[in-house]
């Protein structure tokens, strides 16, 4: 075998293992949320987002943070996408990330949103953002701890291959489950007014401290090197797709809020 043969023999085994670069709920997953929030819409808020987005729907724009991020002049965005604190604290208690996170990314977009100074670009711009963050924001490993980077750094395997906990609550149960995100979400709950009235209370923190909640059951929820596949899907795509569905809701709540 030749040097380039094994090195990238060893770029293959490592890719295969989880040691890529780290996402977000998957293209799917957003994309439901995305759509899940469109059918909440008032019709003027819809009217006023489809003028911003150039008609461009939530669903296809949920993805948009992730894209930039393989661009360095949008790198400063990185932390935007998750937070981390202690879970016996409240957020702000310790100091938040100075490179700023989650909720902070979530009141700098809605502050350029509400503001009539704003530039039709930025608008457009932090609209796409937001959109991401909510969903982001219900990956309940988005508000995970940051020794392990929300379960970036814990292995296991996903049935035969090797994945780690974040990836597995990122992608790998709703690639598995193998729906479109649009039969994904025409096929949400059916929830009655009470029980949409409950997701609907509260604001941006008391959502992050729910997600926290799920993090740490997600956290007890596995070990190290565990194979994980047919059993956890059924104990766990449930939450999944109640996530997503609460993402939505919460979205449009915001999005009305905003320009309804
Ligand atoms: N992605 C990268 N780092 C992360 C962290 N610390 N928490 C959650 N998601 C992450
Ligand atoms: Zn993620
Ligand atoms: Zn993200």
């Amino acid at each position: 075998m030749n040097t380039r043969y094994v090195i990238l023999l060893l770029l293959t085994i490592i890719s295969f293992n989880g040691f890529s670069i780290t996402e977000d709920w998957g293209k799917t997953g957003h994309r439901v949320t995305g759509e899940i929030a469109d059918s909440y819409l008032t019709k003027k808020a819809k009217r006023n987002i489809t003028k911003l987005l150039k008609g461009q729907g939530l669903a296809f724009v949920s993805v948009y943070a992730d894209e930039i991020k393989s661009d360095e002049r949008y790198r400063k965005y990185g932390p935007w996408h998750y937070v981390n604190f202690d879970f016996d604290k409240k957020y702000g208690e310790d100091t938040p990330n100075e490179r700023g996170d989650l909720v902070q990314g979530i009141q700098k977009c809605i502050e350029v949103l509400k503001s009539d100074t704003s530039s039709e670009e930025d608008k457009e711009f932090y609209l796409k953002m937001l959109i991401h963050f909510v969903g982001d924001l219900h990956q309940p490993l988005h508000v995970g701890r940051g020794e392990d980077k929300g379960g970036n750094d814990i292995q296991v395997r996903w049935f035969r291959d090797g994945s780690n906990l974040h990836r597995v609550w990122d992608s790998e149960m709703i690639d598995y489950y193998n729906m479109s995100y649009t039969e994904l979400a025409s096929n949400a709950n059916e929830l009655s007014t009470l029980q949409l009235e409950e997701i609907r209370k509260g604001e941006v923190l008391d959502w992050i401290y729910e997600s926290q909640s799920l993090a740490k059951k997600v956290y007890a929820s596995a070990n190290v090197g565990e194979k994980l596949g047919y059993k956890y899907m059924y104990e766990h795509f449930p939450t999944v797709r109640s996530q997503l569905q609460k993402g939505g809701i919460r979205l449009a709540k915001i999005l009305n809020d905003i320009f309804g």
